[in-house]
């Protein structure tokens, strides 16, 4: 394999980056450079079975390392980068975005000046073929009220930390192609779900709550709007954007499925009384559950807590010919039985800092119920 098929993903030991990554690696087109500091957000078991594949290589390190990422641009002469490295909690940015700061924005510039610097030296066949994508959120636009859709033309209006510092990050990526051509390009994405998600986020979260008897916290009254994409859709847009998107221009891309979060719950606990019903659960026996539904509770709302999301995607599907693959049910279906067949992941991931930092700071989430 050339130099020309390999990549450096950054993050790809998170949610997402994991399954980008094995997407990437399955097309056997790429070799593929994962810097990933290892937060307490990625799962060493995540890519363990990739260890020692001849187009996968890890490196353990930061995106803010500008002496580290020089050296993986010289050392592996990628034809790009997928950016995916970042904090990406919203409830931990209101708690401190200084994690965001550092990671999201200085992280993100640091990407992009080294990549400038490896870029300007390289020969112009080459240069015109480099790509930067910069993998971002559709939550740079701020919310919705009922009507209305996200899209490319959608001006920025970030109102939570962790959104204000991708929103930053963007705007950098932006500048360096205008200012100096480096080929960037910018993918705005909806909520993702599905295999390797942390357990902090809310799918995860309810699945593994429902199935240890402990509460399902629903924030405010849990009428806000989450436009949700199976994550194997988003990396295959993530994919092609890549490969044949235009540097410069922005991809807005979501699978036109919005859910109310509470209407997401009970669908959440349906799917569970049917494979995995709480009557038949060892552990539940004491509570005498029917439905994992009764286990839901409407709790203190987050604070700025956007009231709706939802992507116009037709750009991407368009011009790049996407189309989302997985529907709703499906799809978490899917998701529901990955963590049912996955406990190591998941004891892996639900222990340790997690754990304490649950315990620290979500008390309230149990407790105060607001309605
Ligand atoms: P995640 O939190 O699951 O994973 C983030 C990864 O980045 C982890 O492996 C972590 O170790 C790594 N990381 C963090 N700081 C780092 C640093 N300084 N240097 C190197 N690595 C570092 O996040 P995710 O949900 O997979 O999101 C990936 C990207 O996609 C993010 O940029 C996020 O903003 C964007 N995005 C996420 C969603 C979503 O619904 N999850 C939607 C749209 C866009
Ligand atoms: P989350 O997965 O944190 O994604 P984001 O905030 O990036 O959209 O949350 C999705 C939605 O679910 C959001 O409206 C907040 C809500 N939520 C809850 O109601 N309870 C929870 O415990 C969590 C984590 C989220």
């Amino acid at each position: 394999m050339t130099h020309k098929n390999t990549v450096i993903v950054t993050g790809g030991n998170g949610f997402i980056g994991t399954n980008l990554v094995r997407l990437l690696i399955d097309s056997r087109q790429y070799r593929v450079v994962n810097l990933d500091a290892l937060t307490y957000a990625a799962n060493p078991l995540s890519l363990a079975d990739l260890e020692g594949h001849r187009d996968y290589e890890f490196v353990k390190g930061s995106i803010t390392d500008r002496q580290l990422v020089d050296s993986l641009f010289q050392k592996y002469k990628p034809r790009g980068v997928l950016h995916l490295a970042a904090e990406s909690h919203v409830d931990r940015s209101i708690l401190s975005a200084a994690d965001f700061v550092e990671t999201n924005v200085v992280g993100t510039y640091t990407m992009l000046e080294a990549a400038r610097s490896y870029w300007n030296t390289l020969p112009a066949e080459l240069k015109k073929e480099f790509r930067f994508l910069h993998v971002s959120t559709d939550e740079v636009f701020g919310s919705l009220g009922e009507e209305g859709y996200f899209s490319e033309e959608t001006p920025y209006a970030p109102q939570n930390p962790y959104s204000a510092s991708k929103a930053a990050s963007d705007h950098f990526v932006r500048a360096f192609h205008h200012t100096y051509g480096l080929p960037t390009i910018i993918t705005n994405c909806s909520n993702n779900y599905g295999p390797y998600q942390f357990p902090e986020k809310m799918i995860p979260l309810m699945i593994l709550n429902a199935l240890s008897g402990k509460p399902l916290p629903v924030y405010g009254d849990g009428s806000n709007v989450r436009d949700w994409i199976y994550v194997e859709d988003h990396c295959k847009a993530v994919r092609l954007v890549f490969e044949r998107g235009k540097p410069g221009e922005v991809y807005a891309v979501g699978a036109g499925n919005e859910q109310k979060n509470i209407n997401l719950v009970g669908q959440i606990c349906r799917i569970l009384d049917d494979i995995a019903p709480p009557v038949e659960a060892p552990q539940l026996r004491e509570q005498g559950l029917k439905s994992y539904s009764e286990l839901i509770r409407f709790v203190e709302d987050r604070l700025g807590h956007d009231q709706r999301y939802a992507i116009d995607a037709s750009k991407v599907k368009r011009e790049l010919g996407w189309q989302p693959a997985v529907g709703f049910e499906a799809g978490l279906r899917q998701t529901i039985e990955w963590y049912l067949s996955n406990p190591k992941w998941v004891d892996q991931a639900s222990g340790g800092s997690y754990a304490e930092w649950i315990e620290k700071n979500y008390a309230w989430r149990a407790n105060k119920e607001s309605k």
